[in-house]
């Protein structure tokens, strides 16, 4: 049987890095075999690509060519890493994925929506997250634990009116999906996330 696929999104320090391993353990604690990944990245091209659109070497880059950047990464990851291993019956795991593009590159930066869904449409056919889990808190509190965990990336050094918007698609298309989406409160301290996500996974788990 093929795998299940889970996105984890979020903005800036809401803890999905943090909570993947304790989802992760949760899922192979109910017999599956789980392969964690994250976006941008996730293979040897997708690394490099996520060092160019993170760090501060790249001024002035285009959201078009930021957004292109991320598919590229992407068809990368979906062709090498999360198609194998669906269709090996592993469970992947990962860290952002194409919601991310919507709500930095379109809400963030102000692509145009059809674009990322073009887009979206050409890298991935029908591939899409069985489950993705909205982490999501007020900005402020994001942008500060984001500060506390080290300098900025190219990122978080935007304004919070383009978190606030980042914030603001990410919550629309989890309202406009709630077959597919979970929105967890992440502004509780780390042990309470972890417990709702993991009410979320057990009930959405099939049974077994
Ligand atoms: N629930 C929480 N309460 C307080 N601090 C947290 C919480 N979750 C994560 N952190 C801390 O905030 C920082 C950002 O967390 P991280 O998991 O890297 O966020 P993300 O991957 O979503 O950007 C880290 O230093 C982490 O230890
Ligand atoms: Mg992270």
């Amino acid at each position: 049987m093929a795998g299940r696929f889970i996105a984890v999104e979020g903005g800036e320090g809401a803890g999905k890095t943090t909570q993947l391993p304790f989802i992760a353990a949760c899922l192979e604690r109910a017999g599956y075999s789980v392969v964690l990944t994250r976006e941008p990245g996730g293979t040897a091209l997708g690394e490099e690509i996520r060092a160019l659109v993170l760090q501060n070497r790249q001024t002035g880059m285009t959201a078009a060519a930021e957004a292109l950047l991320m598919f590229a990464a992407r068809a990368e990851h979906i062709e090498q890493v999360i198609r194998p291993a669906l269709a090996a019956g592993r469970w992947v795991l990962c860290d952002r994925f194409t919601d991310a593009s919507y709500a930095y590159q379109g809400g963030g930066r102000g692509l145009p929506m059809a674009r990322i869904a073009a887009l979206e449409n050409w890298v991935q056919d029908d591939l899409r997250p069985d489950l993705t889990l909205v982490l999501d808190l007020p900005v402020a509190l994001g942008l500060a634990r984001a500060g506390r965990r080290g300098p900025a990336d190219r990122f978080e050094q935007e304004q919070a009116d383009f978190f606030e918007r980042v914030r603001m698609i990410y919550l629309e298309r989890a309202k406009r999906n709630p077959m597919r989406y979970r929105v967890v409160d992440a502004s509780h301290p780390v042990e309470v996330v972890r417990a709702n996500i993991e009410r979320i996974l057990a009930d959405w788990l099939p049974e077994r």
